[in-house]
């Protein structure tokens, strides 16, 4: 039996160890998957003990994802950008690196939602790790614009200097009087505590999606306020967590699970 886990710090409320033996179930892999409460001062030598005790790929969340992704020896590109690791693999005598939350995100909106980002006007909000790990995948979708407002703007602009494309853009929430968008998705942290970022109605135009990265937050002040101004398709960030938790399980198997089932299985009505 081949072992995995989770490590974060809160780790009781995670749902990984539920997806992953969902999606282990289902395609009949012989693996457990467990929860590691994360210790802020011995994350690394918990990350080599459990390989040394046989431990095959971690999955990483709040607040190692850089310390994650400076443990590895091999790092993909998105790992790289992003500067910050949400899975880990143990082979070859080597510690890999990457990051699936924006491929994650990306899957959710284009399969699931049924939302292609080709030719769109995108707004993301916020410029932290998530974001940094999904400017890659969301670049290569094809959008028409994608604009990043952050409220640290030096921060916004270090990440669009490291990419260097056209399409991308980047500015304070100020500068987003006047546009209008297709998408909007809010990856800052603020619903984690019940804030809203600072962002004006009118950049909702008419949008077909808003979309939260947190989940099981209902409806957050940033959905209810895309309700307001009129989005039809609202989401929260359920089908993201179990599609990056689907890559990361073929990454380390080989076998891609279904999603459907365990994101039925694990939606909460928004309202
Ligand atoms: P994560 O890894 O989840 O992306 P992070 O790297 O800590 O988290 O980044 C948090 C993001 O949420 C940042 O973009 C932060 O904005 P600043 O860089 O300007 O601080 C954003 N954020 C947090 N609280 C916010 C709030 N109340 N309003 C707007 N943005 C907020």
């Amino acid at each position: 039996t081949d072992r995995y886990s989770v490590i974060g710090r809160p780790i009781n409320h995670t749902k990984s160890p539920l997806i992953h033996g969902l999606f282990a179930e289902v395609t009949d892999q012989d693996l457990t998957y467990g929860a590691i409460e994360g210790s802020l001062d011995g994350f690394e030598d918990q990350v080599l003990c459990f390989r040394d005790e046989g431990g095959r790929g971690m999955n990483i969340t709040a607040p190692f994802k850089l310390r994650a992704y400076e443990l590895a020896n091999e790092r993909s590109e998105r790992a790289t950008l992003a500067k910050a690791s949400n899975a880990l693999k143990f082979e070859h005598g080597k510690i890999y690196a990457e990051n699936f939350d924006g491929i994650g995100l990306l899957r959710d909106i284009e399969h699931n939602l049924q939302v292609p980002l080709a030719g769109r006007n995108v707004l993301v909000l916020g410029a932290g790790g998530a974001v940094r790990g999904a400017v890659l995948p969301f670049l290569a979708a094809g959008p028409a614009r994608l604009v990043i407002a952050n409220r640290d703007l030096t921060k916004a602009r270090a990440l669009a200097a490291e990419v260097n494309d056209d399409r991308l853009h980047v500015c304070g929430y100020d500068a987003l009087v006047g546009q209008d968008f297709d998408l909007v998705i809010n990856a800052t942290s603020a619903s984690l505590t019940g804030e809203l970022p600072p962002v004006a109605t009118a950049v909702f135009g008419h949008a077909l999606l808003a979309y939260e990265l947190a989940y099981g937050k209902g409806l957050t002040p940033f959905l209810r306020l895309a309700r307001e101004a009129g989005v039809m398709r609202l989401a929260d960030g359920v089908g993201m967590l179990v599609e990056q938790a689907a890559e990361a399980f073929e990454w380390w198997r080989g076998v891609r699970p279904e999603t459907r089932p365990v994101i039925d299985r694990l939606t909460v009505p928004l309202e």
